[in-house]
């Protein structure tokens, strides 16, 4: 009898160790099915039925007087008792949002809350941190797609930990450079946003951005500018698919120059047409978009001695030139830099003004995530300063649509970007090409008014 007993014991035991290994390995293998079937269900009943709780907790609750029955002492009875009555009466009871169905994402699950009277999204946005804690998951994002509602977006791991690799570009002069953390690809679209600052400390991945962006351009009709004035040691490699590149000083100013006629050419060239930008001229006759890239900003603002203020003066003026006409004449800036400081210059925070795509990768000082990031919300700075050294690539991206993200590029190493470089060599238009017809042109006092009006 004990026997048996101990048998169907020894069953139970086995079957239970082998769904659990079971469990466990599907989960490892294949983790978008079991999170689907297993993960997901579990954890959305466990979101609705703790919800009351959490919202406590939280701090999203609000009091509200509700018909309910009491129990209210009475009489005390001759036994001593206190005798107690149900009855109807108003009380105040917490009431917490109304909460939709969490809906499962690729990497975590969203959901809906309807607003209590009062409230705002950023309460939400406030307490995300401590949501996040409650639900045990690796992050919650607020966002709030109409009046009224807050869609609560929970993460259950870092989906930037591992990205994938770089996809081919599909339209001129937008690029996937890597992936946000809701899944949806990172995606720098000149056309649509012109200019970019990318900032982070040493070793953040800034470099490896600047690869992805050359690795992606390289097979498109544009033409790729490089200044480096670490001299030349990271963009020289990328020289054959470079229509111009400069390493030091002197040269920056002679580039920027030709830039500043190159605008002034082709604002020529519209002027003619009748079209406001180069995009509204007849493809036959349109200039081909370059797309400058800029490592370390700040080289082209330190002075070593006195000697060199009138070609920083000259340098910071036409760059800022170029940041403040060239969407309109297909000239694009991307900047990278480990300070982007004010005490760089003003010239560097009028640049700044002009560029509305940003990039902060981790950084040291708050200074730089501030004069980055610092017109955002003021929790995206909480997010970039919070980025581990272990993850180069991650950033904070604000972007189009106005909000930003945390992202990470794909990994491109140099020999990838490299090696685009040689294999698309062919497609790089000379620069004497580009600027040929733009002796003599130049930009009055007038056009720039006029311009920076339009
Ligand atoms: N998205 C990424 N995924 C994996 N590794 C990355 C990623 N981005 C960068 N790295 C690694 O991090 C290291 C530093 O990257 P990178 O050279 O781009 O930094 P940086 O910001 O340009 O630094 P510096 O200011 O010194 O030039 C590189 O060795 C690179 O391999
Ligand atoms: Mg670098």
């Amino acid at each position: 009898m004990r026997d048996d007993l101990l048998l169907r014991l020894l069953d139970v035991f086995v079957v239970l160790a082998v769904a659990v290994a079971g469990l466990w390995a599907w989960r490892r293998w294949h983790y978008r099915s079991f999170w689907l079937v297993v993960g997901y269900p579990l954890m959305a009943i466990s979101i609705r039925t703790t919800w009351r709780k959490v919202a406590l907790g939280c701090g999203l609750t609000t009091k509200r007087h509700r018909w309910w029955f009491t129990l209210v002492p009475n009489a005390v009875a001759s036994t001593g008792m206190v005798k107690v009555r149900r009855r109807f009466q108003r009380i105040a009871v917490d009431t917490k949002p109304w909460m939709w169905l969490p809906r499962p994402t690729r990497y975590g699950w969203r959901v809906t809350v309807h607003l209590l009277e009062g409230q705002i999204p950023d309460d939400y946005a406030q307490t995300a941190e401590r949501l996040a804690h409650s639900w045990r998951v690796h992050a919650v994002r607020v966002s709030s797609p109409r009046p009224g509602r807050a869609v609560l977006a929970a993460t259950m791991r870092d989906p930037l930990v591992r990205v994938d690799k770089i996809p081919p570009s599909s339209e001129l002069l937008k690029v996937t450079v890597g992936r946000l953390e809701t899944g949806k690809p990172w995606e720098i679209d000149f056309r649509t946003v012109p200019h970019w600052l990318n900032a982070g400390a040493t070793q953040s991945g800034k470099s490896n951005l600047a690869n992805a962006l050359i690795v992606g351009l390289a097979p498109q009709p544009v033409a790729l500018v490089g200044f480096d004035l670490k001299g030349g040691v990271e963009f020289t490699p990328y020289a054959p698919r470079l229509s111009a590149l400069a390493t030091s000083r002197t040269e920056c100013v002679g580039l920027l120059d030709d830039l500043v006629a190159l605008m002034a050419d082709r604002m020529g060239l519209c002027r003619q047409a009748g079209a406001r930008n180069i995009w509204q001229l007849p493809p036959g006759v349109r200039p081909v978009p370059v797309v400058v890239l800029v490592d370390e900003l700040a080289e082209l603002y330190l002075m070593a001695d006195k000697s060199e203020k009138d070609e920083i003066a000259k340098t910071s003026t036409a760059l800022l030139r170029v940041a403040q006409l060239g969407r309109a004449f297909g000239i694009y800036l991307f900047c990278c830099g480990q300070r982007i400081g004010s005490d760089l210059g003003p010239g560097v925070t009028a640049l700044r003004a002009q560029c509305s795509g940003r990039i902060c990768h981790r950084v040291n000082d708050p200074e730089t995530a501030t004069m980055t990031l610092g017109d955002l919300d003021p929790a995206a700075l909480v997010s970039a300063r919070a980025i581990p050294a272990e993850t180069p690539g991650v950033a904070i991206v604000a972007a189009q649509d106005g909000q930003w993200y945390r992202a990470r590029s794909f990994y491109v190493s140099e020999h990838a970007a490299e090696h685009a470089a040689r294999m698309y060599a062919d497609l790089t238009p000379p620069w004497e090409e580009i600027t040929s017809g733009t002796q003599g042109a130049e930009i009055t006092e007038a056009d720039l008014t006029e311009l920076i009006d339009a």
